[in-house]
Order: structure tokens, then C-alpha cells, then sequence
């Protein structure tokens, strides 16, 4: 049996990666596909837990660290529990947000340093890194608007100043310049059909064999 994919989505608050996320899903059903769908923080039940914690609270709550420490916690629980597994019987994996997720928000935004999140990172993960990740571009005063417009709560992330959204996407984008096979740019302002057809082309470009409708 050959092993499932792992794909992941990232990118700043409001880019609209979740609807993506379903879409792609569905569109490998379409090819007959089994394909898992999950989010991080979270995916599992500890995980999710975790994810209370961190993102419930003002953000003065955690410092840098004791977040990041959080998110390694939850994202290895999730790892060994429900991503591997799947990976392993043959299905595909579509993880809203991942390891990319703590190098962009806590590594540059809340500014830890790449140093502290690598070294965390290298133990925790042990060389495991996606096939694909899809960053989604967008200006954060566009994705801010949006997440507003949307009418959602607000996590303790989302009420972060400007300032904080636009290093966070310099940090993105610095991680897609360092790793450009695995890491593949989406602009987030095209149309959700228009970002659904370009996702389908570049799973096609990427993974040899596959045919999508
Ligand atoms: P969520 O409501 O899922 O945000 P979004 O819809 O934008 O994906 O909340 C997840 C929040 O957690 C989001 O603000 C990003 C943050 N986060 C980190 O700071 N570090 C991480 O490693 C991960 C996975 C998420």
C-alpha cells in the first residue's frame, strides 16, 4: 500500500484557507481518494484540548515560548495519533495550519526567533514535513476586513495589531523563499473558484499520476 500525501494550508487570519481545505477534500473523493481532513491546533482529542487553552484568553496570557511549547504539544499528539495513521493505510491528509504556522506566528510575529523554533521544531518532529503546503497570500488590512465582514469571533489572534499580521506575512513569505519545492503561493484575493481551479493544477504538478476534474 502506497502511503497517503500530506498536504498542508497556511497563511494569515481570514485568507480563506478552510473552504480550500473542503474543497480539495472533495475534489480527491471525486478521483476516488480517501482524503482526512483536520486543522491545527487540534485534530485530535488532547489536541483539541490544548487548543483551548492556548487560544481561549487575552494574548498576554502565554508568553512566546510556553505558545510554541503548546502548539509542539498539541501538533505531536495530533502527528502520532491521527496524521501518521492515515498517511500510513493510503489516505491523504489536508491539515489546516501546521509547523509553518509556529515558525510564521511565534517565531517571527511574536518574535522568538528562528533559532528557538527550530530547535524546538527539529525535536519534536524528527525530519516529518509535509509534501505540499499551500500558502495563501493576502495584505492583512484585505484579510482583516474580511474576517470582520465574516461577522466571527475574534480569537486572541485575530484582535493582534497591524503590525503584528504584517510580519506575520513577511515570516511566510521568507518560509516560501526557503523551502520553494515544498511551499507553493497562492494569491488570496482571486475568487474561491478561481483559487480552486489553480490548487487543482498545482496537485496535479505536484504529485505525478494524479488526475482531478
Ligand atoms: P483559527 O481560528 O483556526 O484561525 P484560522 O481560521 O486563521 O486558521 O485559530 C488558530 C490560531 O492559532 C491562528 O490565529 C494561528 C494560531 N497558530 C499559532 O499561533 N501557531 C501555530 O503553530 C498554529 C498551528 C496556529
Amino acid at each position: 500500500m502506497e502511503a497517503g500525501k500530506f498536504i498542508t494550508l497556511e497563511g494569515g487570519e481570514g485568507a480563506g484557507k478552510t473552504t480550500q481545505a473542503v474543497r480539495i477534500k472533495d475534489a480527491l473523493a471525486e478521483a476516488n481518494i480517501e482524503a482526512v481532513l483536520t486543522r491545527e491546533p487540534g485534530g485530535t482529542f488532547g489536541a483539541e484540548a490544548i487548543r483551548d487553552l492556548v487560544l481561549s484568553g487575552t494574548h498576554e496570557r502565554w508568553s512566546g515560548m510556553t505558545e510554541l511549547l503548546l502548539m509542539y504539544a498539541a501538533r505531536l499528539d495530533h502527528m502520532d495519533k491521527l496524521i501518521k495513521p492515515a498517511l500510513e493505510r493510503g489516505a491523504w491528509v489536508i491539515c489546516d495550519r501546521f509547523s509553518d504556522s509556529s515558525m510564521a506566528y511565534q517565531g517571527y510575529a511574536r518574535g522568538l526567533g528562528q533559532e528557538r523554533v527550530r530547535a524546538v521544531h527539529d525535536t519534536v518532529m524528527e525530519g516529518f514535513a509535509p509534501d505540499l503546503t499551500i500558502l495563501f497570500d493576502i495584505d492583512p488590512i484585505l484579510a482583516l476586513k474580511r474576517v470582520q465582514t465574516r461577522g466571527e469571533d475574534l480569537s486572541r489572534f485575530d484582535t493582534e495589531g497591524l503590525a503584528f499580521h504584517k510580519t506575520l506575512r513577511e515570516g511566510f513569505l521568507e518560509i516560501a523563499r526557503a523551502d520553494p519545492k515544498r511551499v507553493k503561493l497562492i494569491d488570496a484575493t482571486s475568487s474561491r473558484d478561481a483559487i480552486a481551479t489553480q490548487i487543482k493544477h498545482l496537485l496535479m504538478t505536484q504529485f505525478a499520476g494524479l488526475r482531478l476534474g
